[in-house]
C-alpha cells in the first residue's frame, strides 16, 4: 500500500482510506492490483528476460486493458531498474529533477518500490508517495513531480502511454523545492 509523507510538516499518511482521500484531493489517480497473481518466479525478481517481461504483462492483461479503456492509453511496456541496470547511479541523478509533461505519468508497480515526489495543490507543498508492489498511480498532466527509487534500489513497473511523444519532460524550475 502506498504511503504519503508531506515534506513541509513531515506528516505521514498510511491508513488505506486516508491515502486514497489525500491523493484524490490532489487529483492523483490511485488504484491497486493483486500482485499475488504473479507466478512465484516473477515476484520480487528484478532481472527479467524479454519472455519474462511478456509474462508479467500477460498476467495483468485484463487490468491493463481495463485502465486503457477508461483512460485512453494506447501503448504500454514493462521497465526494470535495479543494481543490475547499467549506470543506475547516473540514471537516478537524471531522474531526480522536478519536471512536468503534457501527458499523465502512470505506473503500476509489479515488484519492488519507488517514490513519486509531487508538488501539491495550494499550500500543501511537495509530498512523497511511497509505492510498493500492487500500487498503481497516475500523476496528472502538467503537475510538477519526479520519480526515483527507494533504499532497496529495485523496481519493476508497467508504464502506459496515450502517445509516446506526449511524454517529453519539461524542466520545472522551482526555488521552493528542497531535496529531502
Ligand atoms: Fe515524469
Amino acid at each position: 500500500m502506498a504511503e504519503i509523507r508531506i515534506r513541509n510538516t513531515n506528516e505521514r499518511i498510511s491508513a488505506d482510506q486516508d491515502v486514497r482521500n489525500f491523493l484524490e484531493g490532489q487529483e492523483v489517480v490511485y488504484e491497486h492490483w493483486d500482485t499475488s497473481k504473479l507466478p512465484a518466479h516473477l515476484q520480487e525478481n528484478f532481472v527479467l528476460s524479454d519472455a519474462e517481461k511478456a509474462e508479467v504483462l500477460a498476467t495483468f492483461d485484463s487490468e491493463i486493458k481495463d485502465l486503457s479503456a477508461r483512460r485512453g492509453y494506447q501503448i504500454w511496456d514493462l521497465i526494470t531498474l535495479s543494481d543490475a541496470t547499467p549506470n543506475l547511479g547516473d540514471l537516478l541523478k537524471k531522474f531526480e529533477a522536478v519536471h512536468t509533461h503534457t501527458e499523465d505519468e502512470i505506473r503500476a508497480i509489479t515488484a519492488g518500490k519507488g517514490i513519486f515526489i509531487i508538488k501539491g495543490a495550494g499550500d500543501v507543498g511537495y509530498f512523497d508517495v511511497e509505492l510498493s508492489a500492487g500500487d498503481v498511480i497516475s500523476v496528472p498532466e502538467n503537475k510538477a513531480h519526479f520519480f526515483t527509487l527507494m533504499d532497496n534500489r529495485a523496481i519493476v513497473a508497467v508504464r502506459l502511454f496515450i502517445e509516446a511523444n506526449g511524454w517529453i519532460a519539461e524542466p520545472y524550475e522551482d526555488p521552493s523545492f528542497v531535496k529531502a
